[in-house]
């Protein structure tokens, strides 16, 4: 299939193929031929603008800029370790066409919208994918017929009638990211980080991970034919990812050393042997992450939410959902952004203590990171910039949440019939604290991003249901909260007495 997007003159002729005008200031209009079509109707040889009019199968059009000195590379150009020769920050991928200034060099939005929704009943497995459904926005393979997907996003977008009620909100959801192939919100990012190695010959790929991230890295790599290498911290990830990394066959590394640390390393050795890192650092991971904010504008009618509010760890996600939305209001497919916030572990907090001094995240203080979500454990984030911008530019806030905190929100999502990672939680429970400080008003829409699937960590769920998961200093103050949400296991005789004496027991 190929798509042509952008301004064209001609007349509506249809044999076979779907022809929408967007209608909109600069005329622009999308050809879509039948599936298997490969070339576009019409277009226009006669057209003084044809050749820079095209999006196909076959364009790449991107380049990196570095995200603190600006210098600009071609995506060959990058160094293994992602990090800019100059100043050593990361790169981001910048599509020059869509700030050249030029409107008939962008996509056409309502022509995208158009066919976005169109591709949800495809039964092409790229339109299946909800993040290569907006192949248009990420023009990041020389083919995209290298993508390698597991048909990742189109996560649902649930309501959550009961903390919305506890909270006075009139509007609150739940982005589901643990509704991905996975498990978690990283299989976004894989299918665009592992199309890229794969295009690019590699044989191996590697990560560091808390992990999500190798699970996802050892899924994809296993779809492509590729070999994968984890690094994790020994004895610090949840049992569910860890199995996940060895079933798909991953080279899987257990470190004595914290995520900071088996990062660290992998940076040594991605520099002399030819393994593609598959960490955040990588900007293609953050392109493909950024897609949830298209399918959230898309599910509000491409208007946008009052907040968005994350979990952060490496600060990866909230720095690709911050892009995805600036790239929406830059191409005019949403006319604002939503405030961006960003929700740390009491216990890994360096972007919170920031922004607690009032710094604004313009600058970190690694700390050694403690928490039992431990998919956010990590001290010394690598995307810290990144994501301070999208929280600054949107007017978003940065705070923490103890662990407590995480633990009650996690079985209030639970009562609403959706489960999560721990990690996940502190959305809901900073958003409890945005509430309060009046941050966040009556009438605002708020979305949480849920990162990961209950089932990553059962131990933790366990854990809290037994009452074993926290120590009493850490529960100090939550005791009657904590009480009301256990729903432990009980053991009975095997008589309906007994079950349905449970039940009375239980009751109201
Ligand atoms: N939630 C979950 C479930 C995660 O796995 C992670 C990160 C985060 C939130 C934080 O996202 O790092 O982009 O700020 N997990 C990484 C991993 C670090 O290795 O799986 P972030």
């Amino acid at each position: 299939m190929r798509l042509v997007v952008g301004k064209r003159d001609f007349h509506p002729r249809i044999h076979g193929s779907i022809v929408v005008d967007s209608g909109n200031s600069f005329g622009g209009s999308l050809v879509q031929r039948g599936q298997s079509a490969v070339s576009a109707p019409a277009t226009s040889k006669n057209s003084p603008c044809a050749d820079r009019l095209t999006v196909g199968m076959n364009d790449n059009l991107h380049q990196l800029r570095c995200f603190s000195c600006g210098q600009r590379i071609a995506a060959a150009d990058a160094r293994p370790d992602f990090r800019c020769a100059q100043c050593g920050d990361l790169f981001e991928v910048e599509y020059p066409d869509w700030t050249s200034g030029r409107a008939q060099d962008r996509p056409n939005p309502g022509a995208l919208k158009w066919l976005w929704r169109e591709r949800r009943s495809s039964g092409e497995w790229l339109d299946q994918s909800g993040v290569w459904r907006f192949r248009e926005l990420l023009p990041i393979l020389d083919s995209f017929g290298n993508a390698v997907t597991l048909r990742e996003g189109n996560t649902p977008l649930y309501p959550l009638p009961r903390a919305a009620k506890a909270l006075g909100l009139d509007q609150l959801f739940a982005k589901h990211q643990g509704m991905n192939p996975t498990g978690s919100f990283k299989d976004t990012g894989m299918t665009a980080a592992l199309s890229v190695a794969k295009e690019r010959g590699f044989n191996w790929v590697a990560c560091a991970s808390t992990g999500n991230t190798s699970a996802a890295m050892a899924a994809y790599a296993a779809r492509a034919g590729l070999r994968s290498l984890v690094l994790i911290p020994d004895g610090k990830i949840a049992w569910g990812k860890l199995s996940q990394a060895m079933d798909y066959g991953a080279v899987t590394c257990q470190l004595k050393a914290d995520f900071d640390g088996c990062l660290k390393l992998l940076t040594e050795i991605v520099q002399t042997a030819p393994i593609y890192l598959l960490n955040s650092v990588n900007p293609y991971r953050l392109e493909g992450q950024k897609t949830p904010a298209f399918e959230i504008a898309e599910a509000f009618d491409w208007s946008v939410p009052d907040h968005l509010i994350v979990p952060g760890g490496n600060l990866g996600n909230s720095s690709a959902l911050g892009k995805g939305f600036r790239e929406l209001k830059q191409l005019g497919l949403v006319a604002r952004m939503p405030r961006i916030s960003v929700i740390q572990a009491a216990g890994a907090n360096p972007l919170a203590r920031s922004f607690a001094a009032g710094e604004k995240g313009s600058s970190i203080e690694p700390v050694e990171a403690h928490t039992r979500a431990t998919a956010i454990r990590i001290g010394n984030p690598a995307s810290w910039r990144k994501a301070a911008q999208a929280i600054n530019d949107t007017g978003g806030w940065c705070l923490d949440v103890t662990e407590a905190e995480i633990a009650v929100a996690k079985a209030e999502l639970g009562t609403e019939g959706l489960g999560c990672e721990p990690a996940s939680a502190v959305t809901l429970a900073g958003l409890k604290k945005l509430r309060a400080q009046g941050k966040v008003a009556a009438a605002d829409s708020v979305v949480l991003v849920l990162t990961g699937h209950t089932l990553k960590d059962a131990d933790y769920t366990i854990d809290f249901h037994r009452g074993t998961l926290l120590r009493e200093e850490e529960a100090a103050g939550h005791e009657a909260e904590i009480a009301a949400l256990r729903r432990n296991a009980v053991t009975l005789d095997p008589t309906p007495e007994a079950v349905l004496a449970a039940i009375e027991e239980r009751q109201g």
